[in-house]
C-alpha cells in the first residue's frame, strides 16, 4: 500500500526551460512497490527496445535492477540483490508502460531508481529516462502511555509518565503535550532502539510537577507517512484515582494494590474460618446441652 508524490522542479537555463520530473514513492517495509516509467510518445515494437531499470547512483558497482532486451527479461546482468524480486507488467509493455514491480522492499532498497528506454533500430539511442525515489515507511503502533508514578520524596510532588510505541520506520518524533494549553513539554528521556527487521521502537519518559486537573498527551509522529498517533492521560477528580487506561500500566501502585487485595482476601478467609468455627462450636454445645437435658 503506497502513494505517489510528484514534485516538479523547473530549472531555467539560458532561456530554455527543462522540466525534470522526479517521483517519490512511499512504500511500507515488506510491501511490493511499483516504480513507474511511462513512454507515450510513439508506439514502438518491443523487439526494437531495451529497457533498463537501474540504481541512479553512478558510483554503484552493481546497478542493474532489471533489464528487458529484445522483448525478453535478461537476467545475466541483474544484480543479485534484485534476483527474483522484480517484474515488469507484461500486459502494459505494449502501451509504453515500463513500470517495475519490486517485491518485499527493505531498507536497503531505499534508493533512487532510473528507468532508461533505448531504441535499438539502426543505432542505439536513449529515447526516454525517468527517475523514481523510493522512500520506506512503517506505521508505529498505537502509543501506550503509562503512569503517573508519583515521587513525593522530592520537593513538590513529581510525576513520571512513560510512553512507548513499536515497529515504525523511519525514526519518529515524540511530542509530550500539556493539553491544558497545548504547550510542548520536554521529555527527560528519549530512547530509540532498532530491530533486526529495520524498524524502530521508541520509549520516552516525562517528569512533571504535579498540578491539579492534569491532561497530558504523548504523540508519536511518522514524518514520511504524515501520521501522528497519540495517547493521553486525564487526571480524574478523585485525588486517589488515576485514569483507567493508565491504571493497568501503573507498575508500582498496581503491584501495591494487588498485594493489598491478596492480604485483604486472606484476612477475610481467616475471619470466615474463625466465624464458622465459633458458630459450629456454639451450635454443637447447645445441641450437647439439649441432649443432656433430654
Ligand atoms: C507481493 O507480490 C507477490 C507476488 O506477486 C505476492 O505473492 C505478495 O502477496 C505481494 N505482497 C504484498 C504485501 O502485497
Ligand atoms: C542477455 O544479454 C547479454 C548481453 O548483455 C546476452 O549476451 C545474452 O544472450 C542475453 N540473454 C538472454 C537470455 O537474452
Ligand atoms: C530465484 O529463483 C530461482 C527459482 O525459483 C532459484 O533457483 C534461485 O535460487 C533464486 N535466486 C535467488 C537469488 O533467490
Ligand atoms: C502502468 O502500469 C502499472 C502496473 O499495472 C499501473 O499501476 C499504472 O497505473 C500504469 N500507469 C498508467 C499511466 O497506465
Ligand atoms: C522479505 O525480505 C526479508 C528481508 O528483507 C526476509 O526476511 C523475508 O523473508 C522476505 N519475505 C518474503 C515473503 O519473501
Ligand atoms: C524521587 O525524588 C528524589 C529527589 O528528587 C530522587 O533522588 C529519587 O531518585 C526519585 N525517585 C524516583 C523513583 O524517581
Ligand atoms: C499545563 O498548562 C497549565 C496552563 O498553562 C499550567 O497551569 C500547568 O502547570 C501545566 N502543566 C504542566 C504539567 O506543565
Ligand atoms: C504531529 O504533532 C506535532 C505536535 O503537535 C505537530 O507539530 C506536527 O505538525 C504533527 N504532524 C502531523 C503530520 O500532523
Ligand atoms: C483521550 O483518549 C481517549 C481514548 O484513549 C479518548 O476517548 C479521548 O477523547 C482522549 N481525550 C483527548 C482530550 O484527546
Amino acid at each position: 500500500y503506497f502513494f505517489h508524490i510528484t514534485s516538479l522542479l523547473s530549472l531555467s537555463f539560458n532561456l530554455v526551460v527543462i522540466a525534470l520530473e522526479e517521483k517519490i514513492i512511499v512504500s511500507k517495509l515488506g510491501d511490493n512497490a511499483t516504480l513507474s516509467c511511462l513512454y507515450r510518445e510513439r508506439e514502438l515494437p518491443l523487439k526494437d527496445l531495451r529497457v533498463y531499470w537501474q540504481i541512479a547512483d553512478d558510483q554503484e558497482v552493481c546497478p542493474v535492477v532489471h533489464a528487458l532486451i529484445s522483448g525478453q527479461d535478461n537476467e545475466s546482468e541483474q544484480c543479485i540483490h534484485f534476483k527474483n524480486r522484480t517484474q515488469l507488467f507484461w500486459d502494459r509493455l505494449e502501451n509504453g508502460n515500463f513500470s517495475l514491480l519490486l517485491l518485499n522492499v527493505s531498507q536497503s532498497d531505499e534508493r533512487t531508481y532510473k528507468c532508461v528506454v533505448l531504441q535499438t533500430t539502426e543505432y542505439t539511442k536513449v529515447i526516454h529516462q525517468a527517475e523514481v525515489v523510493l522512500s520506506l515507511a512503517a506505521s508505529y503502533s498505537q502509543p501506550v502511555l503509562s503512569g503517573p508514578i508519583r515521587n513525593s520524596s522530592s520537593t513538590g510532588e513529581e510525576m513520571t509518565f512513560s510512553c512507548r510505541s513499536d515497529n515504525g520506520y523511519p525514526k519518529p518524533n515524540v511530542y509530550w503535550i500539556n493539553k491544558t494549553d497545548n504547550s510542548h513539554l520536554l521529555p527527560s528521556e528519549l530512547k530509540i532502539t532498532s530491530h533486526t527487521d529495520g524498524t524502530y521502537s521508541v520509549f520516552s519518559t516525562l517528569k512533571v510537577k504535579a498540578t491539579s486537573n492534569m491532561q497530558i498527551e504523548c504523540s508519536v509522529e511518522n514524518k514520511i507517512l504524515r501520521e501522528n498517533l497519540s495517547a493521553n492521560y486525564t487526571q480524574q477528580k478523585q485525588s486517589s484515582g488515576s485514569s483507567p487506561e493508565s491504571h493497568k500500566n501503573l507498575e508500582k501502585s498496581g503491584r501495591g494494590a494487588q498485594a493489598a487485595a491478596v492480604v485483604s482476601i486472606v484476612i477475610l478467609i481467616g475471619l470466615l474460618v474463625v466465624l464458622t468455627c465459633w458458630l459450629w462450636r456454639r451450635r454443637s454445645s447447645t445441641l450437647v446441652s439439649y441432649t443432656g437435658n433430654e
